[in-house]
């Protein structure tokens, strides 16, 4: 079966990828001529465990492709994903120029009947504006009697763990047009996923909108799960509670279940603070007022302003000081840096006098191109060591497995003086974490 897959961002590359290791013929439409190159060279352009040697063995068994043409990417396929960015615009609603033009430039190019799957996060009732702009274009070719569908296939894979997460899904959700065939698009939909039915994962068929809502619903939730334990930890820290247990002891509770009940310093990255702030202008733009994410939204802001504060009460004036920031990514096994609790900390600090040294293990070359306003005020460092050497205090702002193992007596030894705010409990357990430091975690003593 030929796919075709527009995007080669985090869903449409992982998407394809894998789907070249199950069998498929996969080709990879992007306009970014940089990125192909990379990607036709076996290099994938983000950090993702096991995606890259995937990827390599594809490119050798001539299973995957990647193109800047739609025409060649277009004419063959028996099936085209729509994979692109819908990043947010400044009052949070989605930009849909990405789609938009993917969705006219495929139409360009069809030449039989087809169906398209779109796994972009897209407002409700974006996939019927996609399959109009489609049909528009097709009649301007003459061609307007083709048979074109649809359908919503949201995709809930995580960073750091998307080649996991694609080959095992909690669910599958497919939202198909009320006027399309729903029996033939299921068939196809069954030989597509064959993968997915053999492992007896759930494959939910509904509407487009109902698919559409079943995404930011999911992701909305997840936001205030997060921005409700924050708010817990921040409640413990005051009368003497411990977060942890609290955590744990609601965890055992199976209506509530034991995971996203990790207190931090908020939630961050690409989809959550996207999402959140997409279906809070959906709301408003159907006299709803989702108050309940709009909090989860607001607190997950002032979080950093009384994380700083803590800082300031401990260590007194940060001006002139030298802060150490373990993690810049946000959260492990990932290069991403977007929306990044640590990254907007850094920011806060530096307005403050503080100077900066950091250390990521995958997140520096990102940092730099974003932080490149404040490249005076930061030291990159090779390691986590060199970042704490002379500093007054160290903050850990991402939970790297790397830092669980370091040396903690030599870190403390390197330092001017001995601040530790562990903003991800990394080391909350650690019996002699107390002896090297003055030891802050979020939510316990
Ligand atoms: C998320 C969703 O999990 C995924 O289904 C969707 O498709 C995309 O968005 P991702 O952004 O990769 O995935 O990260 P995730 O692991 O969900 O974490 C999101 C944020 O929440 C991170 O900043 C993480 O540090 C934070 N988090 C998560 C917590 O602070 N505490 C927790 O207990 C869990």
């Amino acid at each position: 079966m030929n796919v075709t897959i527009i995007g080669t961002g985090y869903i449409g590359l992982v998407q394809g990828v894998v789907m070249s290791d199950l069998g498929f013929d996969v080709v990879c439409i992007d306009n970014d001529a940089t990125k192909i190159e990379t990607l036709k060279q076996g290099k994938s352009p983000i950090y993702e465990p096991g995606l890259e040697e995937t990827l390599k063995k594809s490119l050798k068994n001539g299973k995957i492709k990647f193109t800047l043409d739609y025409n060649s990417g277009i004419k063959n396929a028996d099936v085209i994903f729509l994979a692109v960015g819908t990043p947010p615009l400044a009052d949070g609603s989605s930009n849909l120029n990405y789609i938009t033009a993917a969705s006219k430039n495929l139409a360009q190019f069809l030449s039989k009947d087809s169906l398209i799957i779109t796994k972009s996060t897209v407002p409700m009732g974006t996939n019927k504006k996609i399959k109009k702009i489609i049909l528009d274009e097709l009649k301007k070719r003459n061609m307007g009697n083709l048979n074109v569908s649809v359908i919503s296939n949201p995709e809930f894979l995580r960073e750091g763990k998307a080649v996991y997460d694609f080959l095992n899904p909690d669910r599958i959700v497919v939202g198909i047009d009320e006027n399309d065939n729903k029996e033939k698009i299921k068939k196809e939909i069954y030989k597509i996923y064959k993968y997915f039915l053999k492992k007896q994962i759930p494959i939910i068929f509904t509407n487009l909108e109902t698919a559409e809502l079943s995404k930011y619903s999911s992701n909305a939730f997840l936001s205030v799960k997060i921005s409700f334990i924050n708010e817990m930890a921040m409640l413990s820290e005051k009368i003497g509670a411990n977060i942890e247990d609290v955590s744990k002891i609601m965890g055992f509770d199976h209506r509530i279940g034991n995971q996203f009940l990790n207190a931090g310093l908020g939630f961050g990255g690409s989809c959550f603070p996207k999402d959140t702030l997409a279906i809070l202008n959906i709301g408003k733009n159907n006299d709803c007022e989702m108050s309940i994410v709009n909090s989860a939204v607001k607190f997950n802001d002032d979080l950093k302003d009384i994380l700083i504060k803590k800082i300031k009460n401990k260590l007194g004036n940060v001006k002139g000081k030298t802060i150490s920031i373990l993690g810049l990514s946000f959260k492990p096994e990932t290069d991403d840096i977007r929306e990044s609790p640590a990254i907007k900390i850094i920011k806060k600090l530096i307005n403050l006098g503080a100077k900066i040294k950091v250390y990521c293990p995958q997140g520096m070359e990102k940092t730099k191109r974003e932080l490149e306003n404040y490249s005076d005020c930061i030291k990159y460092c090779k390691n986590e060591y060199k970042c704490a050497k002379n500093s007054d205090c160290l903050i850990l702002t991402t939970e790297w497995e790397q830092f669980k193992n370091m040396d903690l007596e030599k870190i403390k030894n390197v330092m001017k003086s001995n601040y530790f705010f562990d903003f991800r409990n990394m080391f909350s357990d650690n019996k002699n974490i107390r002896n090297y430091f003055h030891y802050y975690p979020i939510g316990r003593n």
